[in-house]
């Protein structure tokens, strides 16, 4: 299916509404999704595009067979695995169908305790919606000048109706980070006094320490981490949290089965991944080397960006001049998407060497 005839699909499931980019772009993402198309560039969710590992994919295959059977001792083994991984137990370690799952039943959690959350903004939102419907008010604390997350504003903004905070670092849709130290210091004073979940989805991209170190010692804390990012199995939907066993035991006890939202056949992927250390290591390498080739296609086209800790890059299209995420449409590419009102800030996932040359050239010719 070539651009034109893409559009045509598009237009036609959109007819009922009024044609708009934005739109566009989701229809284009969902017709990509569902027929896979080569000839097109899905840079708009963050997903690794080496992923899953050769490991995670022989493992899927053998675990078809097995998927008559609900996956009970599978979980149990990923949970132990997870945990030896940070020096933790398994009674640490809830196991959920993405983390997306599990910052879903986190902040219903925190509605439940008929507080209010509090969150930076920009930031991964997927879960808010949800949170406000069942009762929970989010209020939302602007980045910094440089834009990353305020932890002063943030440290302000917490009240005593506050029940959680939200953190998430490398941040999306920045890519920048809180330095551990100053993370941890804000950790230590404001866990005793709420629930702090911190959404580490890229932490693997980037060279800061994640703080699942901190779980032993405050019971409070919520680490989030998924299999859809370094792993690249986003369509696997396996993520978990690590937080102190009584903690993990509230988290369970929301979930309509403990620990059972991923499928035995993700599940396998998941434990076989995680012995592919030469897997994950590629795929870091190839994000730097993919975001170089990025940094410099924005350099040359005058677009200031934030050196990313992340598998995607938040830039400045203002300077450009042309709309930017027309004309990647134009070649074909998909994914560029704005998170602030009344900017040009864009975010675009970093796909293959290959396809972030693709990119540069759109821009820079
Ligand atoms: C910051 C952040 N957290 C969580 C997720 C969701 O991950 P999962 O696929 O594990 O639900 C994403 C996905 O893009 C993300 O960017």
């Amino acid at each position: 299916m070539d651009r034109r005839q893409l559009l045509k699909h598009s237009a036609l499931a959109v007819a009922a509404f009024t044609f708009s980019r934005d739109l566009f772009s989701r229809e284009a993402e969902k017709i990509i999704a569902v027929n896979g198309f080569a000839d097109f560039i899905k840079l708009s969710s963050n997903e690794n595009p080496h992923g899953p590992s050769p490991m995670a994919r022989k493992a899927m295959v053998a675990a078809v067979n097995g998927s008559n059977r609900y996956p009970g001792e599978v979980t149990t083994q990923l949970r132990e695995k997870i945990a030896t991984l940070y020096n933790l137990t398994k009674d640490h370690v809830a196991i959920g169908a993405g983390s997306s799952e599990l910052l879903g039943i986190t902040s219903l959690y925190a509605a439940l305790q008929k507080g209010n959350a509090v969150a930076p903004d920009p930031t991964f939102r997927l879960w808010m919606p949800a949170a406000r419907k069942v009762g929970l008010p989010i209020k939302l604390v602007p980045l910094t000048t440089g834009k990353v997350t305020d932890l002063q504003r943030i440290k302000d903004a917490v009240d005593a109706g506050t029940k959680m905070v939200y953190l998430c670092n490398p941040a999306n849709p920045t890519g920048t980070v809180v330095p551990a130290a100053e993370l941890e210091t804000f950790i230590k004073d404001m866990a005793p006094k709420c629930v702090i979940l911190l959404d580490e989805a890229y932490t693997e991209f980037s060279d800061e320490p994640s703080m699942a170190k901190m779980v032993n010692d405050y019971p409070n804390l919520i680490v989030a981490k998924t299999f859809s990012k370094i792993y690249g199995m986003a369509g696997a939907r396996v993520g978990f949290t690590l937080a102190q066993p009584q903690t993990t035991k509230q988290l369970n006890n929301l979930q309509p089965w403990a620990n059972a939202g991923a499928s035995a056949v993700s599940l396998a992927g998941a434990l076989a991944s995680m012995d592919d250390k030469e897997f994950t290591r590629f795929c870091k390498k190839e994000n730097q080397k993919a975001r170089s080739i990025f940094y410099a296609a924005l350099e040359k086209a005058g677009m200031p960006y934030i050196t990313s800790h992340t598998s995607f890059v938040y830039f400045d299209s203002t300077p450009y001049g042309k709309d930017v995420r027309q004309l990647l449409e134009s070649h074909q590419i998909v994914g560029a998407r704005t998170f602030e009102d009344g900017t040009k800030w864009l975010r675009l996932s970093v796909g293959t060497v290959d396809e972030m040359q693709k990119v540069a050239t759109a821009l820079n010719t």
